[in-house]
């Protein structure tokens, strides 16, 4: 594997523990939700959303794209399911602008049913975990076994992890603490 390819895989693998512990992090907060529990805390679920539309969305998602698109264009033989991903990751991407959407009313105050907070929230973490299974479990490994044959340039999609990067956006400073506390 070239050692280009072998740092950008890695990467993507380090994005997918991250994205990880923010579903986890999510779905904590909408089983609170669920429950009716006061302390459901929406401004850490929007903060999530936020970083999930500007970083995942942007930027993880279009390099894993570069990278299917290689596979199917080498070893198209090895490329079973490749042409889904895109769709998916559109897919992705629009559930959760919508969950984001939802999220930003209720902190705003609009009137937004609880029932429809925990419906799109929940689609969008099992979408995205589903997805995420599917590339660790399969598409990664035939990434890898095809490495040497890919020529692949991501670096103009190279941008800092606002949140888990060597500088994280003030921003994020919040949901960064809250990510400590529950590493607790
Ligand atoms: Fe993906
Ligand atoms: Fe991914």
């Amino acid at each position: 594997m070239s050692k280009e390819a072998a740092r950008v895989l890695a990467e993507l693998r380090q994005d997918h523990r991250n994205m990880a512990v923010l579903l986890n992090l999510l779905q904590r907060e909408v089983d609170h939700v669920a429950h009716e529990d006061e302390t459901a805390d929406f401004e850490l679920m929007q903060d999530i959303m936020r970083y999930m539309t500007v970083y995942p969305d942007t930027t993880h998602h279009p390099k894993e794209d570069l990278i299917y698109a290689g596979m199917r264009a080498k070893r198209p033989d090895l490329a079973q399911g490749l042409e889904a991903v895109e769709g998916d990751h559109e897919d992705i991407a629009e559930s959760s602008k919508r969950l984001l959407a939802d999220i930003q009313a209720v902190v705003a105050g609009a009137y937004v049913t609880r029932d429809r907070v925990i419906s799109d929230a929940r689609e969008y973490v099992d979408r995205l975990r589903n997805h995420m299974d599917w590339e660790e479990g399969d598409l990664f490994a035939r990434a890898e076994a095809m490495m040497d044959e890919l020529e692949i340039d991501t670096s103009h999609l190279d941008a800092d992890d606002p949140l888990f990067g060597s500088e994280g956006d003030s921003s994020f400073a919040n949901l960064s603490q809250s990510i400590g506390l529950a590493a607790q």
